[in-house]
């Protein structure tokens, strides 16, 4: 089995024990109770158990399950292990499940902004996640992701629709909002071209906003491949 279908296998396994976790539990609007936690902690455990008893499972896929919530400071869960016993493919996962994890609606909490998620993974750098990971995994992802929904400084409301490997801060998005939110005849920009809004300023990503706050259904622009589709833009 080649690599990348080992860490994907990994990645899609990785919480396999959460179907071991009560409902009450998985679902519970609030914070839990300390043996709650206990219980929902278990799941590295219980992952571990079910890849284990399954036949012909890629056998890294039973380490990340048993210590993808393990820290390299030794400061995780459920063992405490280091960075010293811990697979490449457990800190790949620790690094995009914790990004998951942040920017998630979950019944307990709202997802945070991707920026936000973003400064996570910096601050914990060393002590929680390999740096390397998250310095790669930032230059996979960029500061403004395909699919994201930003405000642009003009209030106008886009897509970021491809990424411009030479500036990241300056992708293509696909306008759909007028500066009053209202819905305009798609087009796109390109933001690597300088080019100025209606009161003459440059346009820049003012901040990346939730689809749902704004009435913009993503599944549509999927379904109709806006984020596959190749757009060029002659400035
Ligand atoms: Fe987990």
């Amino acid at each position: 089995m080649e690599d990348l279908n080992k860490v994907g296998f990994c990645g899609l396994m990785h919480d396999v024990g959460k179907m071991k976790v009560p409902l009450e539990i998985l679902n519970k609007p609030g914070s839990l109770e300390d043996y709650e936690m206990d219980i929902m902690r278990k799941h590295t455990l219980y992952g571990r158990n079910v890849l284990m008893s399954a036949r012909n499972v890629y056998p890294g896929a039973v380490d990340v399950a048993y210590d993808h919530h393990e820290h390299l400071a030794g400061t995780g869960y459920p063992r405490g292990l280091n960075k010293t016993t811990l697979s490449i493919f457990t800190k790949l996962v620790a690094v995009v499940d914790t990004y998951d994890a942040i920017t998630s609606d979950r019944v307990y909490q709202r997802g945070k902004p991707h920026l936000m998620a973003l400064g996570i993974l910096v601050k914990g750098m060393g002590q929680q996640f390999e740096a390397n990971y998250v310095t790669q995994f930032i230059n996979c992802i960029g500061f403004y992701p395909q699919g994201n929904l930003v405000e642009l400084s003009s209030g106008e409301v886009g897509l970021i629709v491809e990424q411009n490997k030479a500036d990241r801060l300056k992708p293509k998005i696909l306008l759909i909002q007028d500066g009053n939110k209202n819905p305009i005849e798609e087009k796109i920009l390109d933001l690597s071209l300088n080019i100025a809004d209606a009161s003459g300023k440059r346009y820049g990503v003012k901040q990346v906003i939730r689809p749902q706050d704004c009435g913009v259904d993503l599944a549509k622009y999927y379904q109709d491949g806006k984020f596959t589709k190749e757009y060029v833009v002659v400035g």
